[in-house]
């Protein structure tokens, strides 16, 4: 069995995405909507297990980590005093007859053809401009510009504005945490790799609150959980990598920022940054609301603005790197087989049923063990099709294990269940299944 090594782009990814139901093109009747997707049965699944797998491992594992679920649309003086309203920015120049804008930075000294076909020299666009990357709209019935309000940009200024929230409705005491998952948006100009880099998209962000001196401690510790989070999912160590920020790269209010970063087809890209934002985000929230966003030691009666260290992942490249890492072709027995090697938190589906034949009472004993272990499992059944094209339907959903049932299952109560990754194939009593799928599923 060969396995071939590093897929070159992108392209079998988003095929296998299409063809298996993973991800489709946002409004694809209609030619499709640029830089927007949807997630299929499948991509949906994935999407929920890699949520609830960070869920599990920041929040409910964790006694000083809490949960929170902000409202995506805030008071836009939120978003002046995080600096997004004038700092959140890409220089653009736009041309002056189509309107067409394009980042500065990646203006082609040549100039470029546009999309209208027409030749565009770089004299047609103007100067460059800051463009702020927030979507405007306006809340409530009167179009006004004292109505207008942004589509969160990061879900991040949810947390700072309820930390006296938290801190007064929960017991948590310092050093602890806010975790918040959810949507956010940025008008970004050059989309591209396919769900890497989108103007919706999901976040997964956690705002560490602790004493200004244990900053460098726990930004150590976050940078070292983070990464290794991706590892025990399966993630193959050889193409994960933090790359610590060179002081140029950092924000005014940061000391110290560290992306885990992944090697994608086209190359090394962040998945998420791990930084220290100190206590920038609660002083300007306290400058611009006038109320106190303070923590009293209990024992000294201290106060002081706590710092912060914030891991902020992309849930959506989370899950491009589950597709592209778990991508494989195969070849098996002469014949080629792709097959997706999740691991088993990260599999949409964790079991399929299969009975050999419908006759012959195998269709309603399978039936019968399908409804038993739906009960715990995301558990697929299928009769149609040979044996050997279920095999590979389930191969390609990366399903982890697939139990057959066939006439032994009838006289003997055994069934066989089939190993994805090793393709073993094992006889096993019925009364010993729960347990055997048990153990091979690691839960
Ligand atoms: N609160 C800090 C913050 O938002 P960021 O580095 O701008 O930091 C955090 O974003 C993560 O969000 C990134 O590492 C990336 O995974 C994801 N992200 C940012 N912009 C994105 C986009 N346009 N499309 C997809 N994911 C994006």
């Amino acid at each position: 069995m060969e396995t071939k090594p590093n897929i070159t782009s992108l392209d079998p990814i988003v095929a296998l995405a299409k063809r298996r139901g993973f991800v489709f093109q946002s409004s694809e009747i209609y030619g499709g909507l640029s830089s927007c997707y949807d997630y299929g049965p499948l991509g949906c699944e994935v999407k929920r297990n890699v949520k609830n797998a960070w869920w599990h491992s920041m929040v409910q594992t964790r006694e000083n980590i809490v949960g929170l679920d902000a409202s995506i649309i805030m008071h836009p003086k939120v978003w002046e005093a995080s600096g997004h309203v004038s700092g959140f920015t890409d220089p653009l120049v736009e041309c002056k007859r189509c309107g067409r804008r394009v980042r500065a930075d990646h203006m082609p000294e040549e100039g470029f053809i546009c999309p209208k076909g027409e030749k565009k020299a770089k004299c047609d666009f103007g100067e460059a401009r800051a463009f702020n990357l927030m979507f405007k709209t306006n809340l409530g019935p009167i179009v006004a510009p004292e109505n207008d309000v942004y589509l969160r940009p990061e879900t991040a200024q949810g947390i700072f504005v309820n930390y006296q929230n938290v801190v007064d409705s929960t017991r948590v005491s310092l050093p602890f945490g806010i975790a918040q998952q959810g949507k956010s948006f940025r008008n970004e100009i050059t989309t591209r790799h396919f769900t890497f880099r989108t103007c919706e998209f999901e976040q997964m962000e956690m705002e560490f609150f602790c004493r200004p001196e244990a900053m460098q401690e726990w930004y150590e510790y976050w940078r070292e959980e983070r990464i290794n989070w991706f590892k025990k999912l399966g993630v193959s160590s050889e193409r994960l990598r933090l790359r610590e920020h060179a002081s140029d790269e950092l924000a005014h209010y940061s000391s110290g920022c560290a992306d885990v970063e992944y090697l994608f087809p086209f190359g090394w890209a962040e998945l998420e940054g791990i930084a220290c934002r100190g206590n920038y985000d609660l002083t300007k929230h306290s400058e611009h609301s006038g109320k106190k966003l303070l923590w009293r030691d209990q024992v000294s009666n201290e106060t002081f603005i706590p710092h912060v260290v914030e891991p902020a992942l992309g849930t959506d490249r989370a899950v491009l790197t589950f597709l592209v890492d778990a991508y494989k072709e195969e070849e098996v027995d002469g014949n080629m087989r792709t097959v997706m090697s999740f691991h088993p938190k990260i599999a949409p589906t964790k079991l399929a049923v299969f009975p050999l034949m419908k006759k012959d009472g195998l269709g309603d004993k399978a039936r019968e063990i399908f409804e038993s272990l739906k009960e715990n499992y995301a558990c697929s059944y299928d009769d149609s099709g040979n044996i050997g094209k279920r095999y590979r339907r389930q191969d390609e959903a990366g399903t982890p294990l697939c139990i057959t049932i066939d006439h032994d299952s009838l006289t003997n109560n055994t069934v066989t269940i089939r190993d994805r990754d090793t393709l073993k194939q094992d006889t096993v009593p019925l009364t010993e299944l729960r347990e055997n799928i048990y153990k091979r599923l690691e839960f």
